[in-house]
């Protein structure tokens, strides 16, 4: 196992499972989870299909076959995970943001509601084209759910359709553009709040967090994942750069936080 904690104490990321690793947590200790996690229904569809996402991912078990390591989203485990995600955020104030593929939408989103008061799908519009073997995708959906009804976001003039350029060559894959978790972010927490991401991968929610002034605690079941989000929230924390976005992917610098 390997643990980062900041030298100022505002981040830590810890190597485990998101599901045993928010039963460590305290409850009520959550402002806000902003997560994207690793599902595992849309590979397993392709690959009855003739597609693949990346790499040799039919070939599991050989080194580099997956890019990555998936949650095994079956609706009994994405449970068990919403129920930890409800017990740890702050009751009555907590926001989640939870993104979905095509493919997950309509299996597991359904389920939040059991957990959670769903109040939007926003489309994350990624302006150019990916892989796709009918139409090719061009976007992703966000769930945006509260813990409790009746409460509110910063603003009520925030769109629900959101344009982030894809990140090209990632370093990480799926790498996400800080911009979407600052967006989530921005709409849901204040300064000093406690932002958790429980699949963090390449840590633009960590360096989203740190833009809006907020505290950060998560995990990925990767090595490799903490090593790169220990550097990179170094890198950002001592020098104020994001060593693996150094562009704003917002299109024409626009965004709705400034
Ligand atoms: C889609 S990626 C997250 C990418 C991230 N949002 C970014 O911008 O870089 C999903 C991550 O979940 C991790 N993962 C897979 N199964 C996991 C599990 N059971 N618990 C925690 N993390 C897991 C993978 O290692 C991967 O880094």
């Amino acid at each position: 196992m390997v643990d980062y904690t900041s030298s100022d104490n505002s981040v830590k990321i810890v190597q485990n499972d998101a599901i045993s690793f928010l039963r460590n947590l305290p409850p009520d200790s959550i402002d806000l989870i902003v997560t994207d996690p690793a599902y595992s229904g849309m590979n397993n569809k392709l690959k009855l299909g003739k597609g693949r996402i990346v790499g040799k991912y039919s070939e599991k078990g050989e080194e580099n076959a997956k890019w990555f390591t998936e949650f095994e989203d079956t609706e009994e485990n994405y449970k068990l995970f919403l129920e930890e995600c409800r017990r740890v955020l702050k009751k009555s104030t907590g926001h989640i943001y939870i993104m979905f593929d095509s493919f997950s939408l309509l299996t597991l989103a359904p389920v939040v509601r059991n957990y959670f008061d769903v109040k939007n799908i926003i489309t994350w519009d990624k302006v150019n084209m990916g892989m796709g073997h009918y139409f090719r995708r061009r976007h992703e959906y966000i769930l945006f759910a509260t813990n409790g009804n009746n409460q509110h976001i910063r603003s009520r003039s925030f769109p629900d359709v959101w344009r982030f350029k894809r990140i090209h060559k990632a370093a990480y894959p799926t790498q996400k553009p800080v911009e979407v978790f600052q967006a989530m972010i921005y709409a849901s927490a204040s300064e000093g709040d406690t932002v958790c991401d429980p699949f963090v991968g390449s840590g633009s929610s960590i360096i989203a967090a740190l833009k809006n002034k907020c505290k950060f605690i998560g995990c990925d079941i990767s090595e490799k994942s903490i090593e790169v989000c220990s550097e990179r929230a170094d890198n950002f924390l001592l020098n104020n750069v994001d060593i693996l976005q150094k562009k704003s992917s917002a299109v024409d610098g626009i965004v709705f936080w400034e």
